[in-house]
């Protein structure tokens, strides 16, 4: 039996410490229009830690980290499914799915690091260093996972590197990922000089300005940040290992060196724990709004689509790393 659709009342008490009520009321009628949609359409919501709590609570189907999303998405049952996230994670979904129809709200929701690698630069590399197997962020185009051995995230990142067995690994393309694990492991890391705009305007000087005016609080820290802010960080995780730190560890007071929203979505589930703010916004991340999200559920766009030549190579690269 199928039951009633929450109502946006219902759902607004879930999310009232980190939303205003003036805000609250331009989402409530896309957040019915959504659920409704949803039903129709046989289609769920796969939305990351970094979407706007009005899309992480009160929408999303399932949430995560980009590992989280990619598991997740193989076992969709759905005919449908709209990611609330970046182009790079909606090419994953299609990857995953090939038969399903996928969407995403804005074309333009795009990555700094995926956009700082070609599929040529990566065939380079393999010239440069024949020997060295590749291995590929999730944060890439299908084009660029095609050409490399594995893919990984910031969650398994060590795990992939050493599940290699080889003395010397190719990481592309975030510079301080690959020092950050590189710090990890003997294995020797060759790193690109990709970035991501949101966590290299992190500095050390933050955190010790942070701990200076919270005493005591708790720095959390993405591996996108420079080494010298994970250095200074009491933890370095994925989003999801952050927010899994939150709920095991329930410090007084935290800090999340990452993007905007993740420390809203975490305080909902935490009401005891103190967030410090100092976020920095990914702009990428916030191109999706409800209002797309609706807009793609009425409109069935954008239809991601991938070439079927880098699908299948790009795939296997997926799929290899979702066995690790
Ligand atoms: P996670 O896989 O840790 O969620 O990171 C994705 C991302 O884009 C971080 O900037
Ligand atoms: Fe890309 Fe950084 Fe935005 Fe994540 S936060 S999607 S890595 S630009």
């Amino acid at each position: 039996m199928i039951g009633a659709l929450p109502t946006a009342a219902s759902l607004y008490e879930r999310v009232r410490r980190v939303i205003p009520p003036i805000e609250w009321q331009a989402f409530a009628d896309d957040i019915e229009a959504i659920l409704a949609l949803k039903r129709e359409r046989s289609a769920v919501i796969l939305a990351h830690n970094y979407q706007t709590p009005e899309i992480f609570h009160c929408v999303a189907d399932i949430v995560g980290d980009s590992l989280a999303l990619a598991r997740k998405a193989m076992t969709v049952d759905a005919d449908v499914i709209v990611v609330a996230g970046v182009h790079f994670m909606a090419e994953t979904a299609k990857l995953l799915n090939p038969d399903k129809t996928v969407l995403i709200p804005d074309l333009g929701a795009g990555c700094s690091l995926a956009d700082s690698i070609t599929p040529e630069d990566v065939r380079l590399m393999r010239q440069r260093y024949p020997s060295a197997p590749v291995v590929t962020y999730i944060n890439t185009s299908a084009a660029v996972k095609a050409e490399s051995d594995i893919c990984c995230t910031s969650g398994n990142a060590l795990a992939v590197v050493k599940s290699l067995n080889a003395p010397r690994v190719i990481m592309l393309p975030d510079e301080y990922l690959a020092k950050n694990i590189a710090a990890q492991t003997k294995v020797e890391i060759i790193a690109w000089k990709g970035r991501c705009e949101v966590h290299e305007r992190f500095s050390a000087t933050d955190i010790r300005e942070l701990r200076d005016a919270h005493p005591g609080v708790t720095v959390l820290a993405h591996p996108e940040c420079p080494p010298e802010v994970v250095a200074e960080a009491d933890f370095a995780g994925s989003t999801a290992a952050m927010s899994d730190y939150v709920g095991r560890y329930k410090p007084a007071r935290v800090v999340l060196m990452t993007e905007c929203s993740m420390s809203d979505n975490v305080a909902v589930d935490h009401p005891e724990v103190d967030f410090v703010r100092p976020c920095n916004l990914c702009p990428h991340m916030k191109r999706i709004t409800l209002r797309n999200i609706r807009a793609a559920l009425e409109q069935n766009g954008h239809i991601v689509t991938i070439d079927p030549g880098v699908a299948e190579r790009a795939r296997w690269a997926v799929e290899r790393m979702l066995f690790v």
